[in-house]
């Protein structure tokens, strides 16, 4: 597995640059007449960037049509809560940017769980190209829970890294709150996976995934990858304490 890490100075500095990433993959996708699928990420740390990706230099320059909308997971809760993965990038981006209704695909928290995983693993089969019976994404962001969890693979359930399935149910450990969530072989079958850390309370377990350290192989994080084995890790200093 190899991690290359992108070290800023700060946060708004670590989320222009992928900022500029996603623009630059959405435009070769433009010039190939091709989608751009891209799958997000919630919490609180992607919502900088989509609030930047929502502004005039970036909206205007982002080929929206070509670009299309997947979650890596959803809180099981109503889309206009306050803890919907989907209510915040509608809050921060979509309502702001010209995201064709139909390049969006959200993840209905407010649905049965298991129902609405199984809808969603037909959706990504129906939407995206397959490889060794998983969906290809061209670029899954991530973020780093202080627990070393990803997507919503937590370090009680690591199952979820190897499940048969691409989207399953998963249960926030501390909340007991009900998640759907990609599954590990569904983010390590795409073109690029980006983490986006910021803040010197993740530093610890960043470090541990870097070195790869005995104490990483208890976070999910650290065995996620793309197809090729490689992931970016998009830092502020502050994530940094190597
Ligand atoms: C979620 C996320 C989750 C998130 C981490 C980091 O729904 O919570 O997808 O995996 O990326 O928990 O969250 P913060 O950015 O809030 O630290």
């Amino acid at each position: 597995m190899k991690h290359t890490t992108h070290i800023y100075e700060n946060a708004e500095l670590s989320a222009r640059a992928v900022a500029d990433l996603i623009l630059g993959k959405a435009k070769i996708k433009q010039q190939q007449s091709q989608f751009f699928n891209l799958a997000v990420s919630g919490g609180a740390t992607p919502k900088y960037l989509f609030s930047l990706l929502a502004e005039e230099d970036y909206r205007t320059q982002i080929p929206w049509e070509n670009v299309r909308f997947f979650w890596v997971d959803e809180r099981c809760v109503e889309p206009t809560d306050s803890e919907s993965n989907f209510g915040m990038t509608y809050d921060a981006l979509l309502q702001y940017a010209f995201v064709p209704a139909d390049n969006i695909f959200r993840m209905k928290g407010e649905d049965i769980p298991e129902n609405e995983a199984n809808r969603y693993k037909d959706l990504l089969r129906n939407k995206l190209p397959a490889k060794d019976g998983f969906p290809v994404f061209d670029l899954v962001l991530l973020g780093l829970g202080d627990d070393g969890h990803t997507a919503s693979i937590f370090p009680d359930n690591l199952l979820l890294l190897d499940s048969e399935k691409s989207v399953e149910v998963a249960t926030h450990p501390v909340s007991g709150q009900k998640r759907i969530t990609l599954t590990g072989r569904t983010i390590n079958n795409a073109c690029e996976v980006v983490f986006l850390i910021n803040g010197n309370k993740k530093a610890k377990i960043v470090e541990d995934i870097i070195k790869k350290t005995p104490a990483a192989s208890a976070y999910p994080a650290f065995y996620v990858h793309n197809a090729a084995g490689e992931s970016s890790f998009y830092l502020d200093k502050e994530a940094v304490s190597f």
